[in-house]
């Protein structure tokens, strides 16, 4: 088992490792002490996951089953919780597990943390995106009018306990998709990483590479106001192409097309080095994912002006000078959008 420390949020650990879901007992203890604890478990995992989290959590665990999807990552859905809470009388001395991918944390985490201003949680990620990115760093949040992450806390976990034996039964298309958040760290701080992508799911080691970059990012940057943005790399194309397609185009594959668009947005920059594009396409070919980006960037662009980094005038884009060297680039809307769109009217 891997333990990475994250010097945030008063300090709390992630455990990664097979088998870590053993843990579940002992860190609600130390995290619940004497309060009871509600297991928020995304409805559509396979049930043997969340009976052993209820046996581990033992007698004092109410279950909230949450059926949510990126479409309906919403207050209403967050309001859900507050009702399951509030009904169970669930008080400040008692805490949340929440079990699921990264759509699942995001609502359960941040309806948590809000939630008589905020009750302990500790989070359990069962997918590639969620082990290898968005448990860890205290974004919580859900959607608003279309806009990803519109409305949210930062709101750190008491721990993540990332047990690497759910990927065993995730379907393989999100495991696939998941790859797009590895290939991420590959390229903007350990390329080594992209020798390491396959189309299996990625092992305690690889997961734990991911989680340190994370925690180099997040402890430089708790609040996401610079250096932290890099980890935004793929991801302002990426949210606009899944917001264009009301989301039926998963993260982790948007993330995969929009670090595409941004390497070839920084070549007509002249930021980018040449072989950057090849070397993350056959990366992203590697893991399975899909790579005909440009057919996604024209309905997209209309988004990007949503983007929450924006500063009303221009987008805060992540380039890449070559693998492992990231710049913040900002971009006045106009030039974004002839740019990326003369890159989809290109094609390949
Ligand atoms: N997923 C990017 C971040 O946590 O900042």
């Amino acid at each position: 088992m891997t333990t990475v420390e994250f010097p945030v949020g008063g300090g709390y650990n992630a455990y990664i490792g097979p088998g870590a879901a053993s843990l579940f007992s002992r860190e609600a203890q130390a995290a619940f002490p004497g309060g009871r604890c509600a297991l928020i478990a995304d409805a559509n995992l396979p049930s043997a996951h969340i009976r052993a989290a209820q046996d581990a959590l033992g007698p004092g665990c109410t279950l909230m089953p949450l059926n949510v999807s990126e479409a309906q990552k919403t207050l209403e859905k967050a309001s859900e919780i507050y009702a399951f809470l509030n009904d169970a009388g669930f008080t400040r001395a008692d805490g949340a597990v929440i079990l699921g991918g990264g759509v699942t944390g995001d609502t359960a985490a941040f309806a948590a943390a809000t939630y008589l201003r905020g009750i302990p949680f500790i989070l359990a990620p069962t997918t590639v995106v969620s082990q290898t990115d968005s448990a860890y760093g205290g974004k919580t949040g859900v959607d608003h009018a279309g806009c990803k992450n519109r409305i949210g806390v930062f709101a750190h976990p008491k721990a993540v306990v990332c047990d690497v034996d759910f990927l065993k039964t995730l379907p393989e298309r999100e495991r696939v998709c998941g790859m797009g958040e590895v290939i991420k760290y590959g390229a903007i701080a350990d390329p080594g990483i992209l020798e390491r992508v396959s189309r299996g799911a990625p092992d305690e080691a690889l997961i734990s590479t991911c989680v340190r970059i994370k925690r180099g990012f997040v402890a430089q940057d708790e609040h996401d106001t610079g250096e932290r943005r890099i980890l935004n790399f793929g991801h302002t194309v990426g949210h606009a192409i899944e917001a264009a397609c009301g989301f039926a185009v998963s993260h982790g594959q948007a993330v995969a097309y929009g670090m595409l668009a941004a390497v070839r947005l920084g070549e007509r920059l002249g930021v980018t080095r040449a072989g950057v594009f090849d070397a993350l396409l056959s990366a992203c070919e590697k893991a399975g994912l899909d790579t005909d980006f440009e057919p996604r960037l024209s309905p997209a662009l209309p988004y990007l002006r949503r983007d929450k980094k924006s500063d009303g005038a221009n987008l805060d884009f992540i380039l890449l000078e070559k693998l492992g060297r990231p710049v913040r680039k900002k971009l006045p809307f106009g030039d974004a959008e002839k740019l990326l769109g003369s890159i989809a009217a290109q094609g390949r």
